[in-house]
């Protein structure tokens, strides 16, 4: 039994369902076939993915192409390899590109989707926590390049998405963790989202985060939901990140400096979130933006996930540069999402002396 989301984005026509359910994976590819129309297709999936999963899911292996795993993979010649699959196929405009997978296989694969014949059907079956939760929903599609990560991208919404959450039972403890890194992301900003409802999702996740690491699909799939209709409330008004949609890079600027300067080869994403987090919890604290309560509760948070708070010694100057150049940056001010109190955030500034003062680098 599928519970069902439907996501409208303010002045475009199309609007899509997201599926949520926790049936068996083996209905999948039925489902797509059946709600979907489109003629032939090309399902992306990682290799971890389909040594799992390809049996149970009963594609075609001729209709797969397998993508190595790693963000490295992310990339210009893995995009060019798809492209030339799809040309094989002979894929066209009422054609369909499928992405089982994380979040690396959904970009790439909707970045392909984007661009094939200036953009053809495209279908997300998301396969980790942070790609059901974030990377699956909104729209956002791209490759990295050697000049940056998710340089070269698009806006482009999907036709369905498919969220099962049995796949969720294979993910190691660090991918599920990384996931919930951006779960947590949105109690903090859960009031700041512009949602018709409150869903107290901080207090919920105090509550309930041993049922959640527990990995209970009840409250998971509650949770889900919740991230989900938080990400579309926002979303929906501002696909484009013109001005709402920033606050979903709340603790992203540091985040990305710690992957930038570590090539991607230190933290999972949301690993990096998460001192992205505590880094500027601790930020606005010192400028007493927040209160101490408030600081120790959204801190606490964290840990109950077991998210540490912990500094690391990286050159200063070039966390600063890297902070300068992300897209994110305008002029020369290094743009953060600020927290303001229980679930409410705001755009600012970061005050480089303040950062240093704090000793937070
Ligand atoms: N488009 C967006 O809005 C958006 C938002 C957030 C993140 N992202 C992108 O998402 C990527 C990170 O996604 P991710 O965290 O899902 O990582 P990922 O896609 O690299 O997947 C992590 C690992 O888990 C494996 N895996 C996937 N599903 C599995 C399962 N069910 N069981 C066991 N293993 C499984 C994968 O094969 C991979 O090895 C980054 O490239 C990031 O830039 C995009």
């Amino acid at each position: 039994m599928s519970d069902k989301v439907n996501v409208k984005i303010e002045g475009k026509q199309k609007s899509y369902p997201i599926y949520i359910d926790t049936d068996p994976i083996d209905e999948i590819k039925d489902r797509i076939m059946q709600s979907i129309d489109f003629q032939n297709f090309l399902v992306v999936m990682s290799e971890k993915v389909y040594k799992l999963y390809s049996a149970t899911l009963g594609f075609d292996k001729n209709d797969i192409f397998i993508l190595k795993d790693g963000e490295i993979e992310k990339n210009f010649q893995n995009y060019q390899k798809i492209i030339k699959r799809c040309e094989e196929k002979k894929l066209n405009r009422k054609s369909a590109l499928i992405a089982v997978g994380g979040g690396v296989v959904g970009d790439i694969t909707g970045f392909a989707a984007a661009t094939y014949m200036r953009g053809i059907k495209f279908i997300q079956v998301p396969t980790t926590l942070l790609a059901c939760v974030d990377s699956s929903v909104g729209g956002k599609v791209a490759i990295d390049t050697k000049f940056g990560k998710n340089l070269v991208g698009a806006f482009y919404q999907p036709d369905a998405v498919f969220e099962n959450l049995n796949f969720l039972k294979t993910l190691d403890e660090r991918q599920l963790k990384s996931g919930l890194a951006e779960v947590i992301k949105y109690a903090f900003i859960e009031k700041s989202c512009n949602a018709t409802f409150d869903y107290g999702l901080f207090d919920f996740l105090s509550i309930h985060y041993q049922k959640v690491l527990d990995l209970n699909l009840r409250f998971l799939s509650k949770i889900i939901r919740v991230c989900i209709e938080l990400k579309i409330s926002v979303v929906s008004k501002d696909e484009q990140e013109a001005n709402l949609r920033k606050i979903l890079n709340f603790g992203h600027t540091y985040a990305h400096a710690i992957e930038t300067i570590t090539n991607y080869k230190q933290f999972t994403h949301g690993e990096a979130v998460a001192y992205g987090m505590f880094f500027i919890f601790n930020y606005a604290h010192y400028l007493k933006i927040i209160d101490a309560n408030y600081k120790e509760a959204a801190t606490d948070l964290l840990k109950k996930f077991g998210f540490e708070d912990k500094k690391f010694k990286f050159d200063k100057k070039k966390i600063f540069q890297i902070m300068h150049s992300d897209k994110k940056a305008e002029n020369f001010d290094i743009k953060v999402i600020l927290p303001l109190m229980k679930g409410y955030v705001k755009e600012g500034t970061l005050d480089k002396n303040a950062v240093l003062k704090a000793g937070l680098l």
